[in-house]
Formats: C-alpha cells, structure tokens, sequence
C-alpha cells in the first residue's frame, strides 16, 4: 500500500478550549461536527448534513468496571484540529485510488474524581460522515481495566425507516426487516429460527450493525464501526418512543464487555450520510478508519472464483460424512461409507475438470476430513484436527491432478465451534495447506463456542479471527471466514482477509423455505457489505426442484439476477456455487460467470433505493472493460442505466444478459434472454427487469 500523496496541515491546537464552554466544531463540505460539555459535565457530539440534523446531541462515555469511569461529570482540557488529505490503493479492492481527506478534532478530557483519570475523544469528519473513538492515553492510574459498558449514543431527530437485523451475540443470519425505529422488535425473528446456528439476542429491541436508516425528507443514514480490533461487537439499543440508539457491546461468557488498557483506544464508531443512496454504497469512509496493510509482501495475495463440492451437500444431494452415523462399524471398527459422502477424489476430480474447462480458478472441497459423522450441536473440544482426510479422498493425487490441470484448491476448516481446538491445531493446518497446495482456506464456527461459550461477536473471538489472519498471512494462505463476527474495514489491514460471511447467505435458499426475500440482495450492500466483502456464494442456475425432498423450496432470484449478484455484490472471492451438470445446461449464460473479474480499478453505482434496486458499474482492474449488474426486489421495473461512465469516442460491444419478458423469480426463474449490441459513453440502456429480476452486462471495446 503506497501513499501516493499526503498533505498534513496542521489548523490549530488549543487548549484555551479548556476554561470555555463554547462548542467545538469540525466540518468537512456539507458534513458538521458539534462537541460539547452539557452543565453537569457530560461530552456530547452531534453531526448535520447540509444543515439537517443527523443525530442530534447525544451522549459520549465509558463506564469502567471498577468505578471512577468516564460516565460522570468530566473536565474539558484541550482540543487539536488537523486536516489530512491523502491518496492509497488497496490490494485488492472496487477501486484503484482510495481518497482519504478529513478534518480531526481531539478533545481531552479529564475524571475529576481521584486518581484523574484521562481520556481523548477523537473525532475525523469526512464529506460521507464521520468516524469517533476513545484514546487511553498513558497515564499512571489506568493501566490495566476493565469495561462496564460503552455509553456512546446516536440520538436521532425521527422515527426513521430502519433496515434492520436482530443484535444477536453469535449470528448475523437474519432476513432483514424494514420497519420504523419504533417498530424494532425482533422477538420473532430470534424465536422463529430454524436454521443451525447458535441464536442469542437477549433483548427485543437490540438490533445489529451496520445498521442503514432513512429519513422521511430523504436523508440516508448508516451507522456501523471500522476496525473491531481487541473488542467486543457493538450493537444498538433502539428506544422505541425517543428514537435514540444506546451502543451495547457483546459481554463475553461471563458478562464482561471488555478487557482493556492504556495506552490503547476502542474501534472507530462511523456515521456515513448523504442524501443520495448512491452514496452510501461508495463510501471508503469505514476503509479509512482501518490501519494501512500490516503485510509489507502482498504479492502472493490472489482474488478468485471458486466452484465446490458444496451445493451439492447443501441441497441434500450428497454428504459432508464418511458414514451415515458413527455407529456405523464394520467388524474391524471402521466406519462403513454410506455412499453419499460428497468429497470423494473421484467427484473431485469433477469439480477440477470443470474449473479447468472454464477457466475458474479455484476448488473448495468440504468433508473431506474426518469429524462429520458427529460434528455439531454436541459442543464437543476437538471434533476436527484439520489434516485427516476421510480414506476415500486422496490428497495427494487430487494435488496433483489439481496441478496438471491448473486449478488451486481451496481447504474448509470448519471448527464446529470450537476456536480452542483450531487454535492448537493451526500451525499444523497452515503447514498441511502449504504442503498440499491449498493458497485459500475458508473457516466456519457453527455451533457454540468452545473456550466457555464465548460468544462468536465478543472480544475473545474477536481476537481470534485476527490471530487467523495472521497465521494465514504467515503461511501465504489467503482466508474466508464463516459465521464470524461481521466485518468492520479489516481486509485493509490484513489484504489476505479476503472475505466473511457474517451474514445470510444464498445458501439460506437451500436448507430453508424462507429463503431470501426477493429484497434481500437490495439490502445487503446497504448492512452487510458496508464492512467488507463477503461470501454470498452467487450464481444459482437450478433455480426450483434442486432438492428432491423439498420441491417447495426456492431461489428467490431469475437466473439473470444471479448473474448481476457477481458485479453488486462487491468480493475478492466469489463462488459459482451451483454444479456443474446445471452449468452445463446454460453454458450461454455461464459465459457472463466466466468472464466477470473480481477485482476493479473503478465502480459507479448508477442507480440505488435499499429494499428497492441497485445497478453498479465496475471497471476491470487493468482493463478498459466494464461490467454492471442490476437488481430489483419482487417488483418488476426499468433499469436506467447511463453508460456515461464510458470513455468518450470508444464504442463498446455490450453483451447483456437479461430477464425474458415472461421471466418472475416464482414461476419462471430460468427464463433469460442475452442480446448484443454497440454502445458508447452517450448511451442510456433501459432493460425490463422482471419481479425478482435483474439484469447483467460485460462491455468489451470494440476492437
Ligand atoms: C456453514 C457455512 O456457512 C457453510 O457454507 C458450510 O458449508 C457449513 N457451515 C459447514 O461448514
Ligand atoms: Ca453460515
């Protein structure tokens, strides 16, 4: 990562401030910064947006475990102004150059009961928002502490349209629900569930971030927090008749929030507004809160497409065991294959000559090591030791033919929850990944968590993502996170992080009936995505009757809009996640999967109402090709799509894949329609994306 360019101006230090009881300010554009000392000595801040208020003054603070916080009166001691403004490129990323310009306003304040205990507040004021968190400083009487809870507050002028998911301390797998703030209520959503992971929302008002919110006049407004590092998840507390959110950090297995100590500081809370919902979707402001890339070589850093022995377990087709159960034994003690068990070298070998056929990159094989017969809900130590393949899966020769055919294989090390056991065994793993050949692995913590049942968001977990990336980034292994805390910047950090799922992925279309609403994917980059990337696992083209056991289950997409997932739905890592026998039935439409990159030097999004549409336009890193995908939710409608992006006097072949007219996500799915044309920057194309449709383009220049 090199600063291209770095002007550092330093406005004004003063500690005049200290005696005075005015306002201090910060701004930036159309966005303003208002921190305060109320009469009792309590710090408030507030932001507007081109005058309109986006929260209004609402409380700062930390409350320490064993007294003498910063909940009680506190002594304004001094402030700092900088102005920073600086240019960097990310490894891998939507764009090549990553603006990062803001205005910084320290305040220092002081616990005037004994022993005086100090704290900064900083705040950076972005165009798109802005970012605050706690500094400790040194100091003699804080070192080592405990936290009681964090007291920030986001007080907000209205009861706004919230996008919201229940604050659950182990899963972010929910379907969004779209309500008024003072409609919150995730009772349901919590009980109601019937899917594997570990539910544990213990308040009906909680909900998760990023949360997205929108105004009645037209103001969006996001708030979420950039790099959680050595600290719990924040959630939100919605009080439902005052419309003011009351951060509530994950406790850990004892009901603590956090370990801490000083010198240190919490993550970055972030406030990302405009009154454009294009906006939100571009802002870099939760990137630039992130630490630039701790990894000096980033070379060996790779993006790619995947297909995997994985669909084919999720829709019932085949197994992640060996054996129908462990008591399955032969005379001599050895399971018996039960003959469904997926990760076989033969049906491997499958997988690696249609990644080979296609020019996909990557292989993700799951099960094929020993543990499935009794992996889950048994909150068992040690299920998995991550270098035992099951004795029909050949590692050795699937290295090898992998080789010989140019495919990488990507590993699975599912944990089954348990972090204590992955952590004992993880230099053994990574040493095994680069013995055999495998420069990704994707991890999964289904289940309750294993030391104490920590939860899967609170600080000790926390902690132990980061130690992952680490040993990943040690052993060259680039790493996907399953059912980990929800992302917040930290792939700048550690490139090698290339995606989570922390989230509800299509995979919810194969083992529920609920599935995902038509809307879900119109949500998705407005919550989830905000913090990163993720593993949505795209590119269903067996859209009905994939599991013969449940013939009422459904995709909740057309197939056109599968295709238009891979250019909204921003990751370095992207799945083709359906088989290839139901590839081979629309090679047509394939070709769109074969050719969209995955990673970009530039991104436009064209159009943007969450729950309703998004249309993105990406330019291929180092190319002068261009892609767009473009969504709708269950209502048909028009995209209008502006190819002002292009460059002028070029003329372009564009090949869009789009919905046919009779196309609807219930009744017919699969029907699709690809048409070229030529195109230039002065061109406007309207396609007719039918209900749960979409619509997805390459742009090729015309030679
Ligand atoms: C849940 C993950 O999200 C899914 O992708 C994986 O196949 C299973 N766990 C098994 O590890
Ligand atoms: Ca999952």
């Amino acid at each position: 990562m090199k600063k291209s360019f770095l002007l550092l101006l330093l406005a004004g230090a003063s500690t005049a401030a200290a005696q005075s009881a005015a306002p201090l300010t910060a701004s930036l554009d159309n966005v303003k910064l208002t921190v305060a000392l109320t009469a009792a000595g309590q710090p408030t801040y507030a932001v507007t947006y081109r005058q309109k208020p986006v929260v209004t003054a609402s409380r700062l603070g930390l409350q320490l475990a064993h007294g003498n916080g910063f909940d009680g009166p506190l002594v304004l001691t001094g402030s700092e102004t900088k102005t920073v403004d600086e240019t960097w490129q990310p490894v891998l990323g939507e764009v090549k150059n990553i603006r990062n310009h803001y205005q910084q306003l320290t305040v220092h304040l002081r616990q005037p009961a004994a022993p005086g205990r100090k704290l900064d507040v900083v705040f950076r004021v972005f165009a798109d928002g802005v970012g605050f968190r706690y500094e400790f400083p040194r100091q003699p009487n804080l070192q080592y502490f405990v936290l009681g809870e964090e007291l920030t507050e986001f007080a907000l002028p209205a009861d706004h349209k919230a996008f919201w998911i229940p604050g659950d301390y182990d899963t972010n797998e929910y379907p969004y629900t779209v309500s008024k703030l003072s409609e919150v209520d995730n009772t349901q959503l919590v009980k109601g569930s019937n899917d594997i992971a570990v539910r544990n929302a213990p308040d009906a008002q909680m909900v998760a971030t990023p949360l997205m919110l929108k105004s009645a006049d037209g103001l969006y407004v996001n708030i979420h927090e950039a790099a959680q590092v050595d600290y719990p998840a924040m959630q939100l507390h919605v009080d439902r008749a005052s419309h003011r959110l009351t951060a509530r950090l994950v406790p850990d297995a004892v009901g603590t929030k956090a370990y801490l100590h000083a010198p240190g500081h919490t993550p970055w809370r972030t406030i990302i507004v405009s009154d454009q919902a294009a906006d939100i979707l571009a802002s870099k402001l939760i990137l630039n809160l992130n630490e630039p890339s701790k990894l000096k070589d980033t070379g060996w850093i790779k993006p790619m497409k995947f297909v995997g022995v994985w669909w084919e377990m999720q829709t019932g087709k085949s197994n992640w065991r060996y054996a129908d159960s462990a008591d399955t034994l032969n005379a001599a003690g050895q399971l018996i294959p039960n003959g469904h068990h997926g990760a076989t070298t033969v049906n491997v070998k499958r997988y690696i000559d249609f990644a080979a056929r296609h020019g996909i990159a990557g292989v993700l094989v799951e099960g094929w090591n020993e543990g499935w017969e009794d992996w889950f809900g048994n909150w068992k130590e040690a299920v998995f030791d991550f270098v035992t393949p099951y004795p029909d899966f050949n590692v050795a020769e699937i290295q090898q033919y992998a080789k010989s055919k140019g495919v990488q294989m990507i590993m699975h090390n599912e944990t089954s929850g348990s972090a204590t056991n992955y952590e004992q065994h993880l230099d053994t793993a990574y040493q095994f990944m680069n013995r055999f050949g495998y420069p990704a692995v994707k991890t999964g913590y289904v289940g309750r968590i294993i030391p104490r049942g920590e939860h899967h968001d609170g600080q000790w977990m926390s902690n132990h993502y980061v130690r992952v990336a680490e040993m990943a980034a040690r052993h060259h292994v680039t790493v996907d996170m399953h059912e980990s805390v929800r992302p917040t910047g930290l792939g700048r950090t550690y490139p090698n992080w290339l995606a989570c799922e922390a989230g509800r992925g299509n995979e919810y279309n194969a083992f529920t009936t609920e599935g995902n609403r038509p809307e879900h994917e119109t949500i998705m980059p407005f919550t989830r995505f905000m913090g990163g990337p993720m593993d949505y696992t795209p590119g269903i083209f067996k859209l009905r009757n994939y599991e013969p056991e449940h013939p009422e289950r459904h995709v909740h997409t057309t197939l056109a809009k599968q295709l238009a997932l891979y250019v909204v739905l921003y990751s370095p890592l992207q799945m083709a996640a359906d088989l290839p026998e139901n590839y081979e039935q629309h090679l047509d439409a394939f070709q769109f999967i074969k050719d969209v990159p995955v990673d970009w030097d530039d991104t436009r999004i064209l159009e943007a109402e969450p729950g309703e549409y998004i249309s993105t336009a990406r330019q291929q890193k180092g190319s002068s090709s261009w892609f767009v995908g473009a969504i709708t939710n269950e209502k048909a409608r028009t995209a209008t799509l502006n190819l002002s992006f292009l460059p002028k006097g070029r003329r372009y072949t564009a090949t869009i894949y789009a919905d046919a007219a009779t196309a609807n996500w219930q009744t017919n799915p699969e029907a699709y329609k690809i048409s070229q044309q030529t195109v230039q920057a002065g061109t406007t194309l309207r396609l007719s994306l039918a209900p749960g449709g979409g619509a997805a383009i390459s742009l090729v220049p015309v030679k």
